[in-house]
Parts: structure tokens; sequence; C-alpha cells
């Protein structure tokens, strides 16, 4: 549809075809978008975004998105590629060594958290922080973050990330409120179903909770294409005047109490 016609941006977060944000960058440029990619470098290694960038003629920069100087370096490499500023930003980052170690949330190892929250959700203000101060957007740029429904409501398992997920969504909004008065650029959080995907796969009992969500979500889970569909539009001109949202894309769970489809799980007696 061209919705992103003519626009760029830059897609954090694509490991390998599992990940939300290769669908993203996939359906960004079908829609007609110029895109930089950007991983770590040990997850380049580790994943495929480098036959992704290869295939798709796409510029990449490695970069840790809790350093400010590779967040620099990107953002500074991006304005260089698209010869100025650029149109929109996904962040789409995710990590707890908390989780990924077996720590449950009441023995937490603070390292490990603050590791979790640096990766989680600073690194959504230092991003942020970056493209500020190199005046790197456009007016009526368009910035969307990933999170989950964890940050609003406890669900087992999912540890310190429901946390860093809640600290991501308040970010979201102080920087919306600044960006959005200085240049019109909007920020915004996509909060998504459960999805399997190499993050996803890290949560304990991934495979009922995925189940169980779609039982209770009406239109079923939300897949990682749905997601996609959904962001584009997000970094289209058709959602200008949306900012500071949370914006719940789950195929309805965050408004149900119980379904039918869950009630029929119920034992008899
Ligand atoms: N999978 C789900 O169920 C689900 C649901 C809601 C929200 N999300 C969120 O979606 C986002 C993307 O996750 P995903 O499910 O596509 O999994 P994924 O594992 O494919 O993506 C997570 C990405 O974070 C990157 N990353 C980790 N540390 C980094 C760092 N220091 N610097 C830069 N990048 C780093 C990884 O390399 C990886 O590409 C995350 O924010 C996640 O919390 C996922």
């Amino acid at each position: 549809m061209e919705l992103l016609k003519g626009k760029k941006g830059i897609i954090t977060g694509a490991l390998n075809d599992k990940s939300i944000a290769w669908k993203v960058a996939e359906r960004a440029i079908a829609e007609g978008a110029d895109i930089v990619l950007t991983n770590t470098a040990l997850s380049l290694r580790m994943g495929s975004l480098q036959e992704f960038a290869d295939a798709h003629g796409c510029k990449l920069i490695a970069a840790d998105a809790t350093s400010l100087e590779d967040l620099g370096a990107l953002v500074d490499g991006a304005m260089e590629h698209f010869g100025g500023p650029f149109d929109f930003v996904l962040h789409s980052i995710g990590m707890s060594p908390n989780v990924r170690k077996g720590r449950p949330y009441e023995s937490l190892d603070y390292g490990f958290l603050s590791k979790t929250l640096d990766i989680s959700a600073l690194s959504f203000h230092k991003l942020l922080h970056t493209l500020y101060e190199k005046d790197a957007l456009k007016e009526w740029g368009s910035v969307v973050a990933l999170t989950y429904i964890a940050a609003e409501r406890t669900f087992a398992g999912y540890n310190d990330m429901a946390d860093a997920k809640a600290l991501l969504q308040s970010i979201a909004r102080s920087f919306g409120m600044i960006y959005g008065a200085s240049k019109h650029v909007r920020i915004n959080t996509v909060s998504q179903s459960p999805t399997a995907t190499t993050a996803g796969q890290g949560i304990a009992g991934m495979e009922d909770m995925l189940k169980y969500a779609d039982r209770m979500s009406p239109l079923g889970n939300a897949t990682a294409d749905d997601c996609a569909d959904y962001i584009v539009t997000l970094f289209s001109d058709y959602t200008r005047k949306v900012t500071m949202q949370n914006l719940y894309h789950d195929g309805g769970f965050s408004s149900v109490g119980l379904t039918a489809a869950e009630v029929a799980t119920f034992p008899k007696e």
C-alpha cells in the first residue's frame, strides 16, 4: 500500500526470522521504506541479520543499545546513509539475565536486575536522548517500542522484565511530552500478545502461556506478522496525533475477564 513510501528509519532487535523486528523490517521495506538495521555484534554472529541485510540491500550497523557511544555512532551512521534526519525508529530490545539464569523474582540478583533494566528499558531512554541531541528525527517522526501487559498486571514467570516494561512505558510518556512539544515526534509503546520468538521462549511455561492467552483473546493471539502490520501504521502519516500511549495489540486479551473458550477447559466437577 506504500504506507511508508519515501520514509526512512532505524529498526533495532531483529535477530532471526522469528523476531518481531524482523517482520517489521520486512513489512516496512514492502511498504516502501528505506531502513537501517542494528543489533549487537554478538547477535549478528549468532543470528541471521547479515543475510537479511544482504538480501534486501539494507545498511547494517552493529550497536549495543546500552552504550551511548555505540548509539551515537548508529545515529550518525544512519544520518549519513539517509543524507540527513529520518522518520521512524523501532525499539525491539529485551533481555533479563535473571530470567536466563532462573533467578526467581523474590530472590533477584541485583547486578542482573541492573542489566535487565539497562538493556530492556534504559536503552530506550539512551536511544531517544541520542536522537534528540543529534536532532536526527524529522518533524512528525514516530518512535515505537515493544512492551508486554506484565507491566500493568502480574504474570507468573515474567520476573524482572515486568519492572523493565513498566519503566519503558513511563519513558515513552515522559520523553513523548518533550519530543512532541519540541518537534511533533510521537512516541508510543505497543503491548504485544505473547509471541514465539527467541526472547519469548526464555519465559517459563511459554507454550502453556501462548495457549492460555489465545483462549483469553477473542481475536486470538496477535502474531509477529500482525504486529508488523500494526507498527507500520504507527510509522505512517495516518497516526500523526497518537502519542504517549501504550497501545494494546493483543486480540482483546487486555479487556477480557474470562472467555467461554477458557471456561471450556475447566474440570467438569
Ligand atoms: N515474544 C513475546 O512474547 C513478546 C511479547 C511482548 C513484547 N515483546 C518484546 O518484543 C521485543 C522484541 O523481542 P522478540 O520477542 O522479537 O525477541 P528477539 O529475541 O527476537 O528480540 C530481542 C532482541 O533484543 C536484542 N538485544 C538484546 N540485548 C541487546 C543490546 N544490549 N543491544 C541491542 N540489542 C539487544 C537481541 O539481540 C534481539 O535481537 C522485546 O522488547 C520483547 O520484550 C515480546
